[in-house]
């Protein structure tokens, strides 16, 4: 892989996700990487933050962490879109407190994107000339319910109130949507490692979708991901529709740090690079092909 690198003038986006931040001092893999992504002087457009970006049941280390980390990524002067997986439950699991420090600094500060309210179970963004559908878990404002690994977690009589109308009407949104879509979670749909009983909601995708990207089943991490532990690329269950698997950026659960970036437009192939940061190393490649122009 060495000897191919990617086309630095197309236009990209950067691709975290599983960092499990929890401690500032865990930042120090993410000031590497981050000049690397400098380094190799790419013309980006975008960050996606898939998940797990910050855990833990510290509030005070918590907040420091991501304020930290927030600053940091607002030096590359990109948007910066956020959702979040099952580890930025961890105060409210063990605790029952909602808080969420990205989440609430995504709300303030201009460069950044996320959900609008904690209960919604995704959002929408333009880039590379799609629309991008972001998926993440998502909480109760008070005791009720959370998601967790793809699934709701109850916490009393509050009814979880999206299913089904939310997800149908989702679909249908998507469904009529003129730019082509890229899908991005911190979970996979059926199909790929670890995958979400909530997303299946939304299957089959529309033909749209031109491909799904997600974290939470660490590459190479034997015990959590167990299944093909090396194996980024699978289908949609039931459709010809690919998902990567981008995780992870931690090291302690799996050799190296990985991270991708997506290169392409909409009527363009779409080239998805997975980079170790430990290695400052390409360590795979995958081309979406362009969508199959309809014939008149
Ligand atoms: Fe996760």
């Amino acid at each position: 892989m060495e000897q191919i690198t990617p086309p630095t003038s197309s236009k990209c986006v950067w691709i975290m996700s599983d960092t499990h931040f929890i401690e500032p001092e865990d930042l120090e893999i993410f000031y590497s990487a981050l000049d690397d992504i400098q380094e190799l002087e790419v013309n980006l457009t975008g960050i996606w933050l898939l998940g797990d970006i910050v855990g833990g049941h510290d509030m005070k280390t918590l907040d420091k962490t991501a304020e930290i980390f927030v600053e940091h990524c607002e030096s590359l002067g990109v948007p910066i879109c956020y959702v979040m997986g099952n580890h930025e439950m961890d105060i409210r699991r063990s605790k029952g407190i909602n808080r969420f420090p990205i989440h609430e600094a995504a709300l303030k500060r201009p460069n950044w994107h996320a959900a609008c309210n904690l209960t919604d179970f995704y959002f929408s963004k333009e880039f590379l000339g799609h629309r991008v559908y972001f998926f993440g878990d998502h909480v109760a404002e008070d005791a009720g319910w959370f998601t967790s690994h793809g699934e709701v977690v109850s916490e009393g009589n509050a009814k979880y109130p999206h299913l089904p109308e939310g997800y149908v009407r989702l679909k249908e949104e998507m469904a009529h949507e003129t730019l082509p879509i890229i899908t991005a979670a911190h979970y996979a749909f059926p199909g790929g490692q670890r995958a979400s009983g909530l997303l299946d909601h939304l299957l089959p995708l529309p033909k749209q979708v031109r491909v799904h990207l997600y974290g939470h089943g660490h590459i190479g991490d034997p015990i959590w991901n167990p299944i093909d532990t090396w194996e980024r690329e699978h289908t949609v269950k039931g459709q010809d529709l690919m998902q990567y698997n981008i995780s992870s950026f931690e090291t302690y659960r799996t050799p190296g740090s990985f991270s991708a970036l997506l290169f392409g437009g909409p009527d363009e192939d779409l080239d998805l690079w997975i980079r170790c940061h430990v290695e400052k190393r390409w360590v795979a490649h995958y081309v979406i092909p362009k969508a199959e122009t309809k014939a008149v």
